[in-house]
């Protein structure tokens, strides 16, 4: 199977949205995960977010990098079901790493969903580093 990695756009977002629908581990709702919150994330870090498509011009594959200047975040990482095993997640995780290194950015974060457990396997297999001297709190404004 041959695929493309192409950079996410706004307009991709219903084909993502759905894709994110149908994955487990991806913590939809506790976030602004609608077309504005999304499309803020690429509109604020347009070279960084990514998707895989398929020969058809599907999307199968999303990496949404994202940055504040100091520290890069890793968001929705996501390959479709009947395309996983084949490289894309990996290739799809070390565009968005190289695009952030070569724009000064060496420390990358990502949240896992404790009621996912496969999601942390997989980060620790991808060489992250779990943290036990932090705690995420965070605010409803
Ligand atoms: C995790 C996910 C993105 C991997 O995508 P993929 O395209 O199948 O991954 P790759 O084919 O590039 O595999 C990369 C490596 O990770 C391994 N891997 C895949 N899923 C794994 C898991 N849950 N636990 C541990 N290792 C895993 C593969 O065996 C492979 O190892 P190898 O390089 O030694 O062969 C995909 O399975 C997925 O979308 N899962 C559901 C959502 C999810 O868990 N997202 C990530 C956390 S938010």
């Amino acid at each position: 199977m041959t695929f493309a990695i192409q950079r996410l756009a706004p307009e991709d977002y219903d084909e993502a949205y759905a894709l994110w629908e149908r994955t487990p581990g991806m913590h939809l709702h506790s976030l602004n995960n609608t077309y504005g919150g999304i499309s803020s994330i690429i509109e604020n870090n347009p070279f960084t977010c990514f998707k895989a498509i398929d020969e058809g011009g599907h999307l199968i594959a999303t990496a949404l990098g994202a940055t504040d200047g100091r520290k890069g975040y890793l968001y929705h990482v996501a390959v479709d079901e009947s395309h996983r095993g084949q490289g894309i997640g990996s290739a799809l995780i070390k565009r968005v790493l190289d695009t952030l290194k070569a724009r000064g950015i060496t420390t990358i974060g990502l949240f896992v969903a404790k009621n996912y457990p496969p999601a942390k396997e997989f980060w620790l297999k991808q060489h992250f580093k779990e943290r036990h001297d932090v705690e995420y709190l965070d605010i409803d404004l």
